[in-house]
């Protein structure tokens, strides 16, 4: 036995014993012939202390070690002279008897504690060093006990955890595929699994009516702070089931993770927003709902005064942002060249100051009255002391342009408290979406989500504003203005499906194709079924109040998908290539 206890472990409660710990040394301090060493494992940190008159080989020894040293230690508890409320270990100390050196380290490219001096890259490429701290245990440790109890839940309601396979073909979910090339059918290639959508679908017809798997799946698309190209899903799918009862055993989920792993209740049931709404309101499919400042739409309230600008268009929207009158003109000259950049796509942005006085003063005053610019304050609900900011355009980019700003806002005021937890279910999303330059249908989810069954009549139909009114039978649970995890109710009728086919204008032999065993699996007896996928990495960041998913991620890639640890991606060599009968064609130039 190398240990008697963690470093995490001991309490004034042990006072007197005799143990044995070992870790690693994350730092020592000489203090008027005393040394002081942190020593550090998992569990925690326990102080060390080597008296001054201690015999001169162990003081020798404890002078020798270097940062990250691993070492066994005997000695006694003691009671500490001055205490550290700040560590569960805070009351008490070893005072040491042996050392033995288990093993030495270099030098750590950067502290290894709480802090680190360490910048991203290098703390990237020696992460199993940057592991070993504090702030990343403890998401770790989370991820953990979340997977425990979504096991525990889901086993509790009868899902097998079944396993799907990695190599596979193309999934519906619409990012790019991952390749891999095949050895053994030269010219062929597999595609990771974008997620299990189409094997838990088959697993619903062979009768396995309750599924779930904690997954690995595969995206090649550009990342973001929430997003990397192998994340993990929470994949589920049950049979003889409609929309309520899978909300329903997924709010429960929900609900037992953060009661048991963070110790809060969230409502029961839980708020629903349709699509629609949330569109209208906040601007997002995703709303934060933990602040107010929702979207006002008041086109009628400001067209027809001679200001072009707002004639021209479809739709003009704003918000009252509260107490902020005060905004200077360099702040609001500011905030104009925020909503310009690309990522908001605005062409300028009109504000309204309500000061406290009464008096109204605004980047539109040449065009409108203060009577005319009270009208706009009352239908945005908008008091003394706020600052109204409008956007216009089409309806859904202004009103999306509106919820980008809204988030700002929240931002820039502090009412994202992150320790604050709103989640809700957003439902009747819009079965397709039309896309002006391919001028053609897309899934908003996947060509298996099933429409409303009241919807039917509009699903046949062949005219434009009829399928664009078509509600699908899916859902999506969103925390905090995150999308956390999204499904639907599938389509298991093999007419339905080519009609989704014909629509989507994927033909015949290219639905043969891609996703001909399906097709073939569903004229077997497919049971009604549904079900959703959460992001298990995204769950474990806000769960622990993050938005990176980055540091929930134990060997997560950086900005560019590179492992820079192992430097990966990399080149391969000419007999891999020959064998995978691939020639490479020279790299464009840069
Ligand atoms: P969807 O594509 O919405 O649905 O994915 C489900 C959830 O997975 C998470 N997610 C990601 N997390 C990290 N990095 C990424 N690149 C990434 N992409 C997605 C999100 C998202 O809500 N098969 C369907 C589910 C179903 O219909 O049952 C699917 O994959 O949190």
């Amino acid at each position: 036995m190398y240990r008697t206890h963690t470093c995490g472990q001991l309490r004034i409660e042990n006072v007197g014993q005799s143990v044995t710990l070992a870790g690693w040394v994350q730092k020592s301090r000489k203090l008027g012939g005393m040394t002081f060493i942190d020593l550090r494992d998992r569990y925690g940190i326990t102080q060390l202390v080597i008296e001054a008159d201690a015999e001169a080989s162990l003081i020798e020894t404890a002078t020798s070690l270097g940062r990250e040293y691993v070492i066994q230690v005997t000695g006694e508890v003691i009671e500490r002279e001055s205490k550290n409320s700040k560590m569960a270990t805070g009351d008490i100390e070893i005072k040491v008897s042996k050392i033995v050196i288990l093993n030495k380290s270099v030098t750590p490219p950067f502290t290894i504690e709480d802090e680190s001096d360490g910048g991203e890259d290098i703390r990237a490429k020696y992460r199993y060093l940057d592991l070993r701290r504090g702030p990343l245990q403890r998401a770790l440790a989370l991820r953990h006990r979340l997977a425990q109890e979504i096991r525990t839940y889901l086993d509790g309601q009868g899902f097998m955890e079944i396993e799907t396979p990695y190599l596979i073909k193309s999934t519906p979910e619409g990012a790019r595929d991952f390749v891999v090339p095949s050895r053994m059918n030269p010219g062929q290639f597999y595609a990771l699994p974008q997620s299990p959508q189409t094997f838990k679908q088959l697993l619903m017809v062979a009768g396995y009516d309750r599924y779930f798997q904690i997954v690995k799946c595969f995206r090649d698309e550009d990342l973001r702070a929430d997003r990397q190209p192998e994340f993990t899903q929470i994949d589920c799918e049950m049979s003889f089931v409609e929309q309520e009862d899978v909300l329903n055993t997924f709010e429960g989920m929900m609900r037992q993770m953060f009661r048991n792993a963070v110790g809060v209740e969230i409502p029961d049931p839980l708020p629903r927003m349709r699509w629609y709404d949330a569109m209208d309101n906040y601007g997002s499919d995703k709303p934060d709902i933990r602040f107010g400042m929702t979207i006002h739409e008041i086109t009628d309230k400001v067209q027809g005064f001679g200001f072009s600008v707002f004639d021209s268009v479809e739709y003009v929207g704003a918000i009252a942002v509260p107490g902020a009158a005060s905004y200077t003109r360099k702040q609001l000259d500011e905030l104009t060249e925020w909503v310009k950049r690309p990522q908001v796509g605005a062409k300028g942005l009109v504000y309204i100051k309500l000061n406290e006085d009464g008096t109204i003063k605004s980047s539109i005053d040449k065009f409108y009255t203060q009577e005319q610019l009270q009208a706009v304050a009352e239908a945005v609900e908008a008091k003394a002391g706020d600052l109204i900011l409008a956007l216009c355009g089409p309806k859904r980019k202004a009103q999306t342009m509106l919820g980008v700003l809204r988030i700002e806002m929240g931002n820039r005021l502090g009412l994202r408290d992150p320790k604050v937890f709103a989640p809700l279910w957003i439902v009747d999303f819009p079965l397709f979406e039309w896309d002006d330059e391919t001028q053609r249908f897309y899934a908003m989810h996947h060509p298996f989500t099933a429409p409303k069954p009241e919807h039917l009549k509009w699903y046949y139909s062949d005219r434009k504003e009829d399928l664009e009114r078509v509600c699908a039978n899916a859902y999506d649970f969103v925390l905090n203005g995150t999308e956390l995890g999204g499904g639907s109710i599938r389509i298991h009728e093999a007419a339905m499906q080519e009609r989704m086919f014909e629509i989507l204008g994927i033909s015949k032999e290219d639905a043969e194709y891609k996703f001909g065993f399906i097709i073939n699996a569903f004229k077997y007896g497919a049971p009604p079924h549904g079900g959703l996928a959460f992001g298990f990495d995204r769950v474990c960041a806000l769960f622990g109040g993050q938005e990176t998913i980055r540091d929930f991620i134990a060997f997560p890639k950086n900005n560019q998908g590179r492992d820079v640890m192992i430097d990966s991606p990399s080149e391969i060599d000419q007999i891999q290539l020959d064998e995978l009968n691939l020639d490479l064609r020279p790299l464009p130039q840069k």
